[in-house]
């Protein structure tokens, strides 16, 4: 079936393909318990829930400002890293605040008005505190978080720091004239280890198979969010383009502050050496751990607790602990078919 959004939220190209049932129930097989409900976007490809169909033209439209700050990722490439950095850079006079929120709560999430149930947001104390002081009047139904950042008062705060794991496709093609999107990739074969262990921690995805199943639906695009190149590739393209800061995770993790340096040119901030230390600081892994621990993130609620946490390991090269080697020749193969074209070189080891 196909849906072209016209409307209060304006006119959006994306189509929006049920799965097929025979096909959900392949994928099911394999693993994926939480796998029901869902559709598949063209252009991007991407494997999202259902309620992102009658969303699709909300997120295309969004009402971007300016001083907006995009984090866009493909799912466990340093995301939640990333935000934690911009938000420090941006929060240096009340860093403090990290230890009250969480991060999912001084930024904005908008893809949760797809991904997660309507059901389980309301859950979320903090969420709907938002949502309410925000949007008194806002309906929960059209999306929680989308409400809660068109609603933040412009020029009275700080720039909005949103996260979408949704790739340039879905949006409108301006996108990048109207705010800077900072891009975080990270080597596919982490990203996978990451994901395979994100989709047996969280009920959304309810992953119960083995690493090698998910790793070839990894490759396949049978993930949320599609295929890893899908997204990659149009963000790499345009990371020339003055609004874009492309940036890997392997190079955070290598010269931190060389990179916060660049980042923070990039955001026009002048930021000393000092200041910058205390963001690397604020954000790093031990930090964010053990912040998380004392203030969860959104949706930690619905999380499997048996598996671990979100803050795993954040190191570089955890593929070669875990995969065989058939599997790392898989995806070997795959990974030079796609990375060669696009002159992208990745690194796997934690000092290459
Ligand atoms: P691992 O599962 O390999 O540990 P995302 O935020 O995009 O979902 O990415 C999550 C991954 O980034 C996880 O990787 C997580 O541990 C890692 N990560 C989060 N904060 C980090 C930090 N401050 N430094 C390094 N890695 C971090």
């Amino acid at each position: 079936m196909t849906e072209e959004g016209e409307g209060q939220a304006g006119r959006c190209p994306v189509r929006v393909q049920e799965l097929p049932p025979e096909e959900e129930a392949r994928l099911v097989t394999l693993g994926f318990k939480g796998y029901t409900g869902l559709v598949r976007t063209q252009p991007g490809g991407m494997l999202m829930k259902a309620r992102y169909k009658e969303m699709a033209p909300r997120f295309y439209n969004f009402d971007f400002r300016p001083d907006d700050i995009v984090v866009m990722t493909y799912p466990k490439c340093g995301t939640t890293w990333m935000q934690e950095i911009l938000w420090g850079m941006t929060h240096l006079d009340e860093l403090d605040e990290a230890d009250r929120l969480a991060i999912s709560n001084r930024t904005y999430f908008i893809d949760s008005d797809a991904l997660y149930r309507l059901e389980d947001q309301i859950k979320d104390r903090y969420v709907m505190e938002r949502f309410r002081s925000l949007c008194p009047d806002g309906r929960p139904e059209q999306g929680i978080i989308l409400q809660s950042c068109r609603a933040q008062p412009p020029h009275l705060t700080k720039p909005r720091i949103i996260k979408t794991h949704f790739p340039l496709s879905l949006y409108r093609p301006d996108l990048l004239d109207r705010c800077r999107v900072v891009y975080v990739c990270r080597n596919p074969k982490d990203a996978c280890v990451s994901y395979h262990h994100h989709c047996r921690l969280i009920n959304t995805y309810r992953f119960e198979g083995s690493f090698e199943a998910f790793t070839k639906s990894f490759m396949a695009g049978d993930v949320f969010y599609g295929r890893f190149w899908d997204h990659v590739a149009p963000a790499w393209e345009r990371r020339r383009h003055p609004h874009v800061h492309f940036v890997f995770y392997e190079d955070l993790q290598r010269h931190g502050l060389q990179q916060l340096h660049k980042l923070g040119r990039f955001l026009g901030l002048q930021l000393s050496r000092e200041q910058l230390e205390m963001v690397a600081k604020h954000a790093s892994f031990p930090q964010m751990k053990a912040r998380d621990a004392r203030v969860p993130m959104v949706l930690s609620s619905s999380t499997n607790g048996a598996v671990g946490g979100f803050f795993r390991k954040g190191i570089t090269g955890d593929w070669s602990n875990v995969a065989s080697a058939e599997l790392d020749a898989l995806m070997e193969e795959w990974v030079q078919e796609h990375a060669e074209p696009l002159g992208i070189r990745f690194k796997y080891a934690p000092c290459e």
